[in-house]
């Protein structure tokens, strides 16, 4: 009877059946708001079911050190509405081999990890698809300002990130207008168009350069002109840091339409601040469904929001998947600007 009663509070935890006593977390590539609202949730989500969490500080590249350091509620408190991340993040070149990713696995095993939450973007992806290959299982939470990860419609920190883009170009469009200036705004993303696509959208721009869609330098010229000749004075241009720099763009106006403009890069501003509730709320849910997904032995998986419904899928199909840019947005934003 007694042996019983052993046996089931030891699978039994807050009426979940798990084998899993002991996970890690951490985070990695460009910190991302909201980051911590999620390191909160798996923390918090896995002490509730009775397990031990690790955070694993600074990344892989702290995974490789054996940076790691025991959780508890409390190491979690007054950090949701912080930007950043307080576990630290980090780009790590030695994790991408065999060796790194052999020196991270024997570190899990000292310190006693069955399974990984990493907190990240498509580089931090990776690295949980190379552990899961090797037999340790990782679920990926999407946490990155460019919302470029297949699987999930939204990833923690791109709303804060617009949000705080939308503000700098409401800033700049005041003294554009009283000036009557064009201004080139770059921001964010290298591969993928969202924030320029997001907050060209919601700011008015009158165009839009995403990496995703080719341009023609003498439409942009004509645009602008036309705008000129309907007495319009100023112009907002938001440009993708993957087109080209905002200064080179500007160069090139300059020496093609002897325009004269002035350019604003947002540039690490675009990472920071206080998350948005949207944030706080997805990086929760998502975080705790990782954590879910550990316990149920579900490792190698990707965890998202697709119609407001927590989803997951394959770690490796995400990875091999495009991201896909919203078309009918940005032909929207196309109609409207005109
Ligand atoms: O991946 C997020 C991101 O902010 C990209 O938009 C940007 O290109 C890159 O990180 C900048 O990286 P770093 O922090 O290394 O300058």
């Amino acid at each position: 009877m007694d042996q019983q009663k052993y046996v089931l509070s030891f699978y039994i935890k807050n009426g979940v059946k798990t084998d899993m006593k002991r996970i890690g977390v951490l985070t990695s590539g460009g910190d991302a708001p909201g980051m911590n609202a999620a390191i909160r949730a798996v923390v918090r989500k896995a002490i509730y079911h009775e397990m031990e969490v690790y955070g694993i500080y600074q990344g892989y590249s702290g995974l490789i050190n054996g940076n790691i350091k025991k959780l508890e509620l409390g190491s979690v408190g007054d950090i949701i509405q912080r930007g950043g991340t307080m576990l630290y993040s980090a780009r790590c070149e030695e994790f991408k081999t065999k060796e790194g990713q052999a020196k991270g696995i024997e570190q899990l095993k000292k310190h006693g990890i069955e399974g990984l939450v990493v907190i990240g973007g498509d580089g931090s992806y990776r690295g949980a698809k190379a552990l899961t290959e090797q037999g340790f299982p990782c679920v990926g939470v999407p946490g990155t300002i460019d919302n470029d990860i297949p699987g999930t419609e939204y990833t923690i920190g791109f709303d804060t990130a617009i949000n705080t883009v939308i503000n700098a170009i409401d800033r700049i469009r005041d003294t554009a207008t009283s000036h009557e200036r064009t201004f080139i705004v770059e921001v964010m993303g290298r591969d993928a168009g969202d924030i320029a696509l997001w907050t060209g959208l919601a700011g008015g721009a009158e165009t839009i350069l995403i990496p995703e869609e080719k341009f023609e330098m003498k439409e942009i010229i004509k645009r602008l002109e036309r705008g000129q000749e309907r007495g319009k004075k100023h112009s907002i241009i938001i440009i993708a840091e993957g087109v080209c720099s905002a200064v080179e763009f500007a160069s090139q106006l300059k020496e093609m339409a002897n325009l004269e403009t002035r350019v604003s890069v947002l540039g690490h501003i675009q990472r920071g601040g206080s998350p948005t509730a949207f944030d706080r709320v997805l990086a929760s849910r998502l975080g705790s469904r990782a954590v879910e997904l550990l316990m149920e032995g579900k490792g190698g998986r990707a965890v998202g929001i697709e119609r407001n419904q927590l989803v997951d899928y394959d770690i490796i199909e995400i990875l091999s998947k495009p991201h896909k840019v919203n078309m009918d947005m940005y032909k929207l934003s196309t109609e409207l600007s005109i």
